[in-house]
């Protein structure tokens, strides 16, 4: 008998990419998600749904009932739904943390509800704030600077707890380092330069252009949520999920969305101050990078796709500048 993944936020840029994924390798699916999100990703929802191995539930976390009915008859479930966005998290700290947080909780008891086995956590690696250390490792002090990071903390900590009380309940925390891929909401910095770039104007970058990221495309991530759901050594642990190689400043993502996009409309890399921006300086993280070592050797995480090949893989698609409205 085929698994039965019960995925939240499945009409994400991670969730339809892993289900797309999963239904390749067999598996079924039970997508839950915002009716506005399905309906903007709506041919490619179809196309899932045509495969035969793909249901859809409509509906938000907070319904507790509702998140409950809808993982039925699953056995696995990937956590994946969540309010994210620095500006749009730290406008409405409250929802956020109401959102994350007690929604995490009704879908982990669902989870309990329904005896599924395993349940795959979405963190970021934005619960290590500015870290101590670089390239970050699963060991390095968590200190996240932002509600949504203390959010994404909270949520780790709640998995565990159930854990502890329901012991059949297994649990794998993935912190990801800054997913992106065709789909995403132009509040994400990839689509944001491209969509700027396309419409002939500067990739805008904040402060001086030197925060340090390390960028994993959609399809790399999901190989290691499909690595996780297969491998009984992912259980009850945290892994790091992203791309160690692909690092670069914000200034040379600019450039390289210029270069690759559109070189010839004369555009160059514009220095927004933060006094200008909708940033602060206090929040902002300026070096940050993945080691995603032990997802390499437990997981056999192999990040294949570079960012200059998913810039033009993004600059392809259709670029929605905002989330759908809850
Ligand atoms: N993409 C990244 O770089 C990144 C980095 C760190 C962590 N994450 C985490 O990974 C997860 C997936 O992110 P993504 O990149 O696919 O983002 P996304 O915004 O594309 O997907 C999130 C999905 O959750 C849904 N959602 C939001 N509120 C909901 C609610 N109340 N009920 C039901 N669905 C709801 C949204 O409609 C959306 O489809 C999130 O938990 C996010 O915090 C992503």
């Amino acid at each position: 008998m085929s698994k039965h993944v019960f995925i939240t936020g499945g009409g994400g840029l991670i969730g339809l990419t892993l289900a797309r994924d999963l239904v390749s390798h067999g598996y079924k699916i039970t997508l839950f998600d915002l009716a506005e999100q399905f309906s903007r990703r709506q041919r490619e929802v179809d196309e899932l749904v045509a495969s035969g191995a793909v249901s859809i539930a409509i509906g938000t976390i907070m319904d507790r009932w509702a998140v409950t009915l809808a993982a039925q008859g699953c056995d696995s479930a990937v956590h994946l739904a969540a309010m994210l966005g620095v500006k749009r998290t730290e406008d409405n700290r409250l929802l956020c943390m109401d959102i994350n947080v007690n929604g995490t909780d009704n879908v982990l008891n669902a989870c309990v509800q329904n005896r599924i086995e395993h349940v795959i956590l979405a963190s970021s690696s934005e619960v290590y704030g500015e870290p101590t250390y670089n390239p970050v490792h699963e060991g390095v002090e968590t200190k996240g600077k932002t509600v949504y990071a203390v959010s994404k903390l909270a949520t780790e900590e709640l998995v565990k707890g159930y854990h502890q009380i329901h012991p059949d309940l297994n649990y794998t925390i993935v912190r990801f380092f800054n997913t992106y891929g065709e789909g995403q909401v132009a509040q994400f910095v990839v689509s944001k330069f491209v969509k700027r770039v396309l419409d002939g104007k500067n990739p805008q970058v904040y402060g001086d252009g030197s925060q340090t990221r390390s960028y994993c495309h959609v399809n790399d991530t999901v190989e290691g949520l499909r690595a996780i759901l297969e491998r009984p050594v992912a259980l009850n642990r945290v892994f790091n999920i992203g791309n160690s190689v692909e690092k670069f400043t914000l200034k040379e993502v600019a450039q390289k969305v210029i270069d690759l996009v559109a070189p010839d409309k004369g555009l160059s890399v514009e220095i927004v101050p933060f006094e200008e921006s909708d940033r602060t300086p206090e929040r902002e993280i300026i070096t940050r990078y993945c080691d995603n070592s032990l997802a390499v050797k437990e997981l056999g995480l192999n990040p294949k796709v570079s960012l200059d090949e998913g810039i033009r893989r993004i600059a392809a698609s259709v670029i929605h500048e905002d989330w759908a409205d809850r």
